[in-house]
């Protein structure tokens, strides 16, 4: 079959592989490929905002500190420094490009406050802050001439020596396999999310980018470090935004305490997320939950009209999903599923150990988000991040080897035959069982809090799961459309990433951030202040520690 050529390919349609395209495409041709058309990548459910310091008592040194204290000092400081410094360029360039921005009445740009926070800072859209940014950024780059492959599955990467020379995927609509030559592949698969039954993450963040690159022999970063956000809708876990915090509302546990106050008597509602995920999660285990399951987000305060102003997206899930009101009712929320700060290890431009290969967005770990992100930091590194790997691929083609055809062809025919195979066994394991008990082992063993029996029990499932897999059927052998397979493929990659996840969270006796022992309650910088490295060498995965770069900011105890 033929093969595809193009100069650069990127997969991934959200926000990072975007941002990355424009910078591209006037001078390289450029290409995406998405598993959905791009204005259904996940950047489009964005709700809260994306930080920047405009505002005047504010600064980017502020922006940097209350970072890298949010990541509870595992953030790598450069990284931060230009994710700080470069932000307010990069909202003003999608206010340019057409981004509805929210306004204040003298016309600014409309910044509220965010978990965190020294400043409000958080610039929004109402509650649809990424729904905004993508349209535009899609905008863009329709004008300067990306290709897109819609509907194409990412299967394999392809690697010659030490560089990355394309890529296979399968064209959904056909069922076919295609090789994709390129100088440089871009992994903008944004998070993982879907390992755990209860997240906000839409279905398609299964981590195919992360789990394609461990595969081929690229590390993986700090994966155990997952976000719980605070507030998703009890039932469904559909997020229910910080902005919801932020414009004021209180949590409520089922005694009527607004108990932030034990947590974090400063910050209140307004601390990070894990400090309140985990508040929330210590309500509820303690019997302070409504029904023992929930608590109330309490926003009837606000009044009507900020609620249809600033959160008409929330007020509608709530309604739509729920049932309830926010003008009238408490909104019943719990923690979930929400981040990965782990991802492709990678340094400030995207480049990762193998030559060709980089990654950016929720699919990379640069680090610039450490133990805990900040709400209203992602939207902002897709942009920062995806120009700046951008411009680094731009100047490292000019020097770059012609890339092998052969080895992606081989691949492509290697990948024809698997999924043939899949495809033709009648019989077998239900991926869609295997699929619920991955979810569901790591939200009860992986969760907010951790301990060592647990992680060994969850890990101990995964291998189990790992074992069932080869025997899975597919159960349809029509190769059009064929989203059975898909699930398949994608429950693959899961695998591989809970099993990563979990690893790391066994190995890391701290407390830090989002990684909470239970058995190891405190934070250990002489032992832990490190990374943590994840390679696939073969069948075994091999771990190590490396430093963080440290710099502006003395590490301290994390108090709000
Ligand atoms: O709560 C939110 O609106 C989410 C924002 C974020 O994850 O940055």
């Amino acid at each position: 079959m033929m093969l595809h050529k193009h100069d650069v390919l990127i997969i991934g349609a959200g926000l990072a592989g975007l941002r990355v395209a424009i910078e591209l495409a006037e001078t390289y041709d450029t290409a995406i490929l998405s598993k959905v058309h791009p204005l259904r990548s996940h950047s489009v459910a964005a709700q809260g905002g994306i930080n920047a310091s405009l505002g005047e008592d504010d600064s980017w040194e502020q922006h940097a500190f209350d970072t890298v204290k949010g990541s509870d000092y595992l953030a790598d400081q450069d990284v931060v420094e230009i994710l700080a410094k470069e932000a307010p360029r990069a909202v003003i360039e999608n206010e340019r490009w057409g981004t509805a921005f929210s306004r204040t009445d003298d016309g600014r740009i409309a910044q509220r406050p965010f978990g965190g926070a020294g400043y409000p800072r958080t610039c929004y859209a109402a509650d649809r802050t990424g729904h905004n940014l993508l349209h535009t950024t899609f905008e863009q780059a329709l004008r300067v001439g990306v290709k897109f492959y819609n509907e194409w599955f990412a299967t394999s990467l392809v690697r010659d020596g030490n560089h990355v020379c394309g890529l296979t995927a399968l064209e959904i609509a056909s069922g076919d396999v295609y090789g994709f030559v390129g100088k440089a592949v871009v992994i903008a698969t944004g998070g993982f999310g879907r390992v755990y039954s209860h997240s906000t993450n839409a279905v398609i963040n299964t981590g195919d980018g992360c789990a394609l690159a461990l595969r081929v022999g690229a590390p993986l970063k700090d994966m155990e470090f997952v976000q719980f956000h605070p507030t998703t809708l009890f039932g469904s876990s559909i997020l229910i935004s910080e902005a919801a915090r932020g414009e004021g509302g209180y949590l409520i546990n089922a005694r009527g305490e607004r108990f932030m106050s034990k947590y974090a008597p400063k910050n209140m509602e307004l601390a990070p997320r894990d400090i309140v995920a985990r508040a929330i999660r210590t309500e509820i285990d303690e019997g302070r939950g409504s029904e023992d399951q929930y608590v109330h987000l309490d926003l009837r305060h606000l009044g009507k009209e900020k609620i249809l102003e600033r959160l008409p997206g929330i007020r509608e899930i709530s309604i739509d999903f729920a049932g309830v009101d926010p003008i009238h009712e408490p909104v019943p929320i719990t923690p979930a599923q929400h981040y990965s700060m782990g991802g492709v290890h990678c340094d400030k431009h995207g480049m990762t150990p193998i030559s060709g290969l980089y990654a950016v967005g929720e699919a990379a770990c640069m680090s610039v988000h450490g133990a805990n992100r900040l709400g209203g930091n992602s939207l902002l590194e897709t942009l920062v991040f995806g120009r700046i790997v951008g411009q680094q691929i731009a100047e490292n083609l000019r020097n770059a080897a012609e890339p092998s055809s052969e080895r992606v062809d081989d691949e492509a025919f290697r990948i024809r035959q698997k999924l043939q195979e899949l495809l033709l066994k009648e019989r077998g394991e239900s991926p869609s069982e295997i699929r619920e008990v991955l979810g569901e082992t790591m939200d009860r063993l992986v969760g907010i809090f951790r301990k060592e029996s647990d992680l060994k029990a969850a890990l101990s499932m995964i291998h189990h799961l790992k074992e069932r897999f080869p025997n899975v059927s597919v159960g349809h052998v029509d190769r059009r459309f064929n989203y059975s397979l898909i699930r398949v493929l994608e429950l693959e990659n899961m695998l591989d990433l809970a099993e990563v996840i979990t690893m790391g969270a066994l190995k890391r006796r701290e407390s830090r951030g989002a990684h909470w022992r239970l058995d190891y309650p405190e934070r250990d910088d002489q032992k832990f202040l490190k990374h943590s490295l994840f390679t696939r060498i073969e069948d075994y995965v091999k771990t190590e520690l490396i430093d963080v770069n440290l710099g502006m900011f003395e590490v301290k105890e994390r108090t709000y």
